[in-house]
C-alpha cells in the first residue's frame, strides 16, 4: 500500500495535487500542441485536408463541461477572426431539441476524454444528417475521434485531477488555430491581422508558465474567500467564458456556490445579491471593454460586495488586487487570468481539507447521460 502511495506522489512530480503539477504543466502541452501546426507565417493542420471550406458558411459547437466554456471561447475567435457565423450549444440541450441541421454548418464536437455520451450523441445525429464533422480532442482512438470524420489532437498528455485545466489550455490554443486556419482558407482574414494572432499564439506558451509570487499570493488570500454567500465571476466579450469556467473550477473542487455572469447582466438580478458576504471576481483585461467593466465592479463595490480585481491595473475599490502583467495581446491576458483562477479554485480547495484531485459526486469521464 505504502508503496502504491509512493509511486502515484512520485507521478505527482513534488506537486501537493496532479491538479496543481496540471496546471503548472501548461506552458509546455500548449507548446506541444502548437508543434508543427505554424509554419512559414501561416497555420497548417493537415488533419483537415480532405475539408472542403468553400462549402461551409457556419460553425456549431457541441460539448460539455470545461469543454463546453472552451467551445463558448471560439464562438468569439471564430465570428471575430474567421469571420464565420459561430453558434455553441450543450450538448445534452441539442440531443433533444430537434435541431435544424445544415450540411453547410461544420459541425465540431470538443472533448478531453473522447467518451463522453452526450457529445458522442450529438456528433452521430450530425453525421447521420450528413454534415462535415470534425473532432477536437485530447484522446486518441477515443469513441469521438473514431465516430468524427475529421479529428484535431489537443496534445495536453493524460489529465489526471478530476477538475480539468491543461486540457481546457489546449482546447481554447486549438480552437484559435482553427479560427485562424478557417479565416486564411476562406480569405476573410486580413494579412496584417493574421500575422499578429501568430504571433501571440507562439507567446503563449511563455504566458502560461506559472509565476511562483503570484501563486504564493493566492495561497494567502484565499483564506478569505472560504466563507459567504457566494462567489460571482465576472467578465466580459471573451472573459465571460473564462468567468464561468473560473466559477465552475471553484464550484467543482470546494464545493462553493459560483456563478459566472457576463458583467453587463449583473444589473438585470444578480446585484440585488449584492453585499460584503458576496464576493465578486472580475476579470478586468486592459485590452478588452475596460471601461465597461469598471463601470459594472463600481456598480457592485457600491453596494459593498467584497471584491477580488484581477487586473494590469490597480482599482481603487479592489479589497485584493491580483496584477497581471501589462499585456499587448488580449489572449495573453486570457490565459494569464485563467492560470488565476485556476489556482485561486486550488487554494481554497486545499485550505477547506477537500481532496483536489477527486471530488465528490464528480467522474473524470461521463459515459452515461
Ligand atoms: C466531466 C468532467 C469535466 C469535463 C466534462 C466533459 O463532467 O468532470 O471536467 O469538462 O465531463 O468532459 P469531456 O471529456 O467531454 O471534455
Amino acid at each position: 500500500k505504502t508503496l502504491t502511495h509512493d509511486k502515484i506522489s512520485a507521478q505527482k512530480d513534488g506537486f501537493r495535487y496532479f491538479m496543481e503539477k496540471e496546471i503548472y504543466e501548461q506552458s509546455l502541452v500548449v507548446a506541444e500542441t502548437l508543434m508543427g501546426r505554424i509554419k512559414d507565417n501561416s497555420v497548417v493542420l493537415d488533419e483537415l485536408s480532405h475539408l472542403d471550406l468553400s462549402s461551409i458558411d457556419a460553425i456549431k459547437i457541441c460539448a460539455c463541461g470545461t469543454s463546453y466554456h472552451a467551445a463558448l471561447s471560439a464562438s468569439y475567435m471564430f465570428e471575430r477572426l474567421a469571420k464565420i457565423r459561430c453558434n455553441v450549444e450543450i450538448a445534452s440541450e441539442f440531443r433533444y431539441k430537434e435541431p435544424l441541421l445544415d450540411p453547410k454548418t461544420l459541425f465540431i464536437v470538443i472533448s478531453q476524454s473522447g467518451e463522453t455520451a452526450d457529445t458522442l450523441e450529438a456528433l452521430k445525429m450530425a453525421k447521420q444528417s450528413g454534415m462535415s464533422t470534425l473532432a477536437i480532442c485530447n484522446v486518441d482512438n477515443s469513441s469521438i475521434v473514431r465516430t468524427a470524420d475529421m479529428t484535431i489532437l489537443t496534445r495536453a498528455g493524460i489529465e489526471k485531477g478530476v477538475a480539468s485545466t491543461k486540457a481546457f489550455a489546449t482546447q481554447v490554443v486549438t480552437l484559435w488555430l482553427l479560427s485562424l486556419f478557417v479565416g486564411e482558407a476562406k480569405g476573410t482574414i486580413e494579412e496584417s491581422i493574421l500575422q499578429r494572432e501568430i504571433a501571440a499564439l507562439l507567446h503563449i506558451p511563455l504566458v502560461l508558465k506559472v509565476n511562483e509570487s503570484v501563486h504564493e499570493k493566492i495561497r494567502r488570500l484565499s483564506k478569505r474567500y472560504l466563507h459567504g454567500h457566494g462567489f460571482f465571476f465576472i467578465g466580459r466579450d471573451l472573459f465571460y467564458p473564462l468567468a464561468l469556467e473560473g466559477a465552475l473550477k471553484l464550484k467543482e473542487i470546494s464545493y462553493l456556490h459560483a456563478e459566472g455572469y457576463p458583467a453587463g447582466e449583473m444589473k438585470h438580478g444578480p446585484i440585488a445579491l449584492a453585499d460584503s458576504e458576496l464576493f465578486t471576481i472580475a476579470l478586468m483585461p486592459k485590452n478588452l471593454l475596460y471601461d465597461k467593466m469598471k463601470s459594472n465592479v463600481e456598480e457592485l463595490g457600491a453596494r459593498d460586495s467584497t471584491l477580488l480585481i484581477i487586473s494590469p491595473e490597480p482599482f481603487e475599490l479592489a479589497d485584493d488586487f491580483i496584477k497581471t502583467t501589462p499585456q499587448t495581446h488580449m489572449m495573453s491576458e486570457f490565459f494569464e487570468m485563467m492560470i488565476i483562477t485556476q489556482l485561486l479554485a486550488l487554494e481554497i480547495s486545499i485550505r477547506l481539507g477537500n481532496d483536489v484531485d477527486m471530488p465528490r459526486n464528480l467522474a473524470k469521464s461521463v459515459t452515461v447521460e
